[in-house]
């Protein structure tokens, strides 16, 4: 198959965006799969900043760069992503969403609609200029589609001039698929 489901496809934009010496943005960090992703990428002389309300999230990640070398490049924020103006103060190149609950977590400790929309707009403001956001929206099942419906109502409403948003989904496969978004900022 060559179309490819959204999280591969949100690391090959990842992969052709980031260079090394990159500063860039987890926002969800999970059990740090994204977050070592994106450390890979950025290298040691680049940055990752990487968010999650669970401390559960922060000591999983922790042990994933250990693990992998990759710690020195990452700073961990036991915190929610709405607030990343206040830990974020640099230009990044690029933040990514892979929304929805923690793998073998609480489902309960789930993304939400409106912090995401804030987390967002936090991120489009330190958003270098073809710098992007990617959002990965898991929906249906224990996700169920509040998050979706808020954010692909509110998505398109951001200015053309300055943003460029693109959705793509799979319109007929089974089991709701995930979705991908991308906000690439113009100017
Ligand atoms: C699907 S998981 C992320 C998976 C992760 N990227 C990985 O590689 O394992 C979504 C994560 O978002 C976190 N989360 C929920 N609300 C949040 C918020 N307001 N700010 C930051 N993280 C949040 C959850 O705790 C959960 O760990």
């Amino acid at each position: 198959m060559i179309l490819q489901q959204a999280l591969k496809q949100s690391h090959e934009y990842a992969r052709r965006i980031v260079q090394p010496g990159d500063t860039v943005v987890d926002a969800t960090m999970g059990n740090g799969h994204d977050t070592a992703f994106l450390a890979s990428l950025t290298g040691r002389e680049g940055k990752v900043y990487a968010f999650d309300i669970q401390k559960e999230a922060i000591e999983n990640t922790k042990k994933r760069l250990l693990n992998e070398g990759l710690s020195e490049t990452c700073i961990l924020i036991q915190d929610g992503h709405e607030k990343l103006g206040q830990y974020v103060h640099e230009p990044v190149k690029l933040v990514l969403f892979n929304l929805g609950y923690r793998p073998g977590g609480d489902h309960t400790l789930c993304t939400l609609g409106e912090t995401t929309l804030q987390a967002v707009q936090a991120a489009f403001a330190k958003l270098t200029v073809c710098g992007m956001i990617i959002l990965v929206i898991y929906h249906g099942g224990d996700s169920g589609f509040e998050e979706r419906d808020y954010l692909l109502e509110r998505l398109p409403q951001f200015d053309p001039q300055f943003a460029a948003v693109m959705v793509t989904q799979f319109v007929n496969l089974p089991n709701h698929p995930p979705i991908l978004v991308c906000i690439e900022k113009l100017k």
